[in-house]
């Protein structure tokens, strides 16, 4: 396949295959998340506590996020790049929530866009949908909601898994491609899973969702201090960075960078 699009999903779940998605805000990082084969590279408004320097999603702007998606999807060759719309661009009104889903993809050259919410945003995801934008939802545990979800918690526990099953039908229904289940009980995301016709993308809700997803910095160890659970650490590029710029920093004060080598 030279370009992942979104029916090559749907049938990687068809042939019980599982995909891989990350987030990405960059040039470099995207072309490297490419090469490596990972199919999905999601845009988040995570780039507000990831990039930007925010303590939460909730900040971030339209405006703030639609460079950084240009930049992602500019730099791949066979990812399907993901635009995620930040809070309070999309809930007003499914108006809005079109209005905004197109300029991610007119100016961001996002290949479709990411929600979050389920039952309550199936008038946005049929109205994108019908204008010719493919969208992604995220249900269970959404940071655009921490304050009003009470923070963070596992969702769909209990009595809640009904409510779960409700909105990932919906959101199916509505017409999204795919929907991401934060923060969810691995057996109610499995049994969610096997009703959906559409690939579900699991962060904390186990290994039975047709796809998983990370952020990039938490999952390669840029990011260090206290982690949730659901995240496992690839690599130590904090370590690695430091080390680095430590080595840099004694070398350029004892004279030992530039040597002759880099001299003209
Ligand atoms: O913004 C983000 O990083 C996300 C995912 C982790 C799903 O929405
Ligand atoms: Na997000």
């Amino acid at each position: 396949i030279r370009r992942i699009r979104t029916h090559h999903l749907r049938e990687m779940k068809q042939r019980g295959e599982r995909f891989s998605m990350l987030t990405s805000y960059d040039q470099l990082t995207a072309q490297v998340f490419d090469e490596a084969g990972i199919e999905v590279l999601l845009v988040g408004d995570s780039a507000s506590n990831n990039v930007l320097g925010n303590s939460t999603s909730i900040p971030v702007t339209v405006d703030e996020l639609l460079p950084l998606t240009r930049a992602v999807s500019r730099s791949v060759s066979r990812a399907l790049v993901v635009g995620d719309l930040p809070f309070g661009s999309y809930q007003a009104s499914p108006e809005q929530g079109y209005l905004t889903a197109a300029r991610f993809m007119k100016e961001g050259g996002a290949h479709c866009v990411k929600l979050e919410g389920g039952v309550e945003m199936a008038p946005q995801i049929e109205r994108m949908t019908r204008g010719g934008i493919p969208v992604m939802a995220h249900i269970g545990f959404t940071p655009q909601s921490e304050h009003a979800l009470g923070g963070y918690r596992v969702q769909g526990r209990g009595d809640a898994a009904e409510r779960l099953l409700r909105d990932a039908e919906a959101v199916q229904e509505a017409g999204a491609f795919a929907v991401v289940m934060e923060m969810v009980p691995g057996d109610v995301a499995a049994q969610i899973t096997a009703k959906l016709e559409i690939p579900t993308i699991g962060i904390g809700a186990g290994n039975q969702c047709d796809g998983q997803v990370l952020v990039w910095q938490d999952a390669f160890g840029l990011r260090t201090g206290k982690m949730p659970r659901f995240v496992k650490q690839y690599a130590d590029l904090r370590s690695t960075l430091l080390d680095a710029a430590r080595t840099y920093d004694s070398e350029v004060k004892s004279g030992a960078f530039p040597g002759p080598e880099h001299t003209f």
